[in-house]
């Protein structure tokens, strides 16, 4: 593979990705310091650190969304996930991101949990499995504090019922030649897969407002065909704002895959297990020897840990910036960069574990009897 090729679907990531190019290649719209200004009006606070440093980097009518807002019709947001037997740190990011839009914004969350997804895409796996995976992972979500009166979160096998009639008109409006250019499916892909599309579109239709996905870019194709058919079928096109990866632990190309647990951290990990995962296997641009590191300094740009403080873990500008300083000049040595990454990654995971107790018993607002679920289960969608 050439130095410079990669590639993006929503299945596989691989390569060391170009997000320059893949603005270029998808279409879509920088995140301008113009942009940023605006939505820092609303935020009335410090901007999210992954806005800071341009980790969500990519969009599409973000403009028209603060538009909307400004004006009074407001919009909706919704992301998303397919469920696998762990939740990593990569699928929390969107999450976490969509909490603190919907803190800065008090609009609608919906979160689509894709069981079906997850089943046809993989031989192996038993609907038993994915719905135990599905309710596990919803757990993890909720742990990450949305609103409950303002936040619907459905699986698709079990909310198809009210989804079907829309799906339908969706489904009535892509074709083979769209689903097979635009995911690279063939003519051995399953039935359920070629029509899966229509159901992923489907929950950006939920209001008759605009909808803002934030999720990682490779989501994106899903997004391209609703714009296509969206405003055909009476509804906005949707807005997306799109992250980068947060990389694998084992190398900063493609990204984590939940099929080789050294590549990532789960939200289960024990301390011990994230201090041995990131002290042993986290990609180091450091040098072979201390002299070496002493005198040459890291390269930041392939060294994971650093960048996983720069994405997410620490949010303080000057506490990164010293960190970015004294690794690349050898003042600071590869198992002092990986212990301060463990002790972030650990707190975050405390937090998490003690916010995630509280789940259960806050799951069926969510899912059921919370006001937005609740209006979710009596009608499709207004208008
Ligand atoms: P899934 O389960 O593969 O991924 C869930 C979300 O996590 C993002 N993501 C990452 N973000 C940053 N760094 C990473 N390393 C990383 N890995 C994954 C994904 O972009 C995604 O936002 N088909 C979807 C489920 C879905 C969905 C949606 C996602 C249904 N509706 C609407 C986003 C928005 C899926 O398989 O996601």
């Amino acid at each position: 593979m050439a130095e410079d090729d990669f590639k993006v679907t929503p299945w596989e990531v691989t390569g060391k990705v170009d997000y320059e190019r893949l603005i270029q290649q998808f279409g879509t719209q920088k995140i301008t310091p113009d942009l940023l200004r605006e939505i820092s009006r609303f935020s009335g606070e410090k901007m999210h650190v992954m806005l800071r440093r341009n980790i969500f980097f990519s969009h599409r009518d973000l403009d028209l969304i603060i538009k909307d807002y400004k004006n009074g019709n407001g919009f909706f947001l919704y992301t998303g996930r397919a469920p696998s037997l762990g939740m990593h740190i990569g699928h929390l990011v969107p999450f976490l991101f969509t909490k603190w839009l919907q803190d800065i914004f008090d609009v609608n969350v919906y979160i689509e949990i894709t069981d079906d997804e997850k089943f046809m895409r993989n031989q192996d796996y038993t609907l038993e499995q994915t719905s135990e995976w599905a309710h596990q992972n919803i757990l993890d979500i909720i742990a990450v504090g949305f609103n409950p009166e303002k936040t619907f979160i459905f699986k698709d096998t079990e909310y198809i019922k009210n989804m079907y009639p829309l799906v339908t008109s969706i489904a009535k409006k892509l074709n083979f030649s769209q689903i097979k250019a635009t995911f690279g499916m063939d003519a051995s892909s399953n039935i359920g897969i070629l029509f899966y599309p229509a159901i992923q579109i489907f929950p950006t239709m939920f209001e008759k407002k605009r909808c803002l996905i934030p999720a990682a870019i490779d989501q994106d194709p899903y997004w391209r065909l609703q714009r296509d058919l969206a405003e055909s079928l009476g509804f906005y096109k949707a807005a997306e704002i799109h992250s980068k990866f947060l990389p694998p632990l084992t190398g900063s190309d493609g990204k984590m895959s939940s099929s080789i647990p050294e590549s990532a951290v789960y939200l289960s990990d024990s301390p011990k297990t994230v201090e041995k995962k990131i002290m042993k296997y986290a990609f180091s641009g450091g040098q072979a020897t201390t002299e070496l590191q002493r005198s040459l300094g890291a390269d930041l740009k392939v060294d994971v840990p650093y960048q996983w403080l720069f994405y997410i873990f620490e949010d303080d500008d000057s506490a990164i910036q010293r960190i970015a300083n004294e690794y690349s000049t050898g003042k600071m040595l590869t198992g002092e960069i990986k212990k301060i990454l463990a002790q972030k990654v650990n707190q975050l995971l405390e937090e998490h574990r003690k916010k995630r107790e509280r789940s259960e018993e806050l799951y069926s607002k969510f899912l059921y009897d919370g006001k937005l679920a609740k209006q979710m289960w009596e009608k499709i969608h207004s208008g």
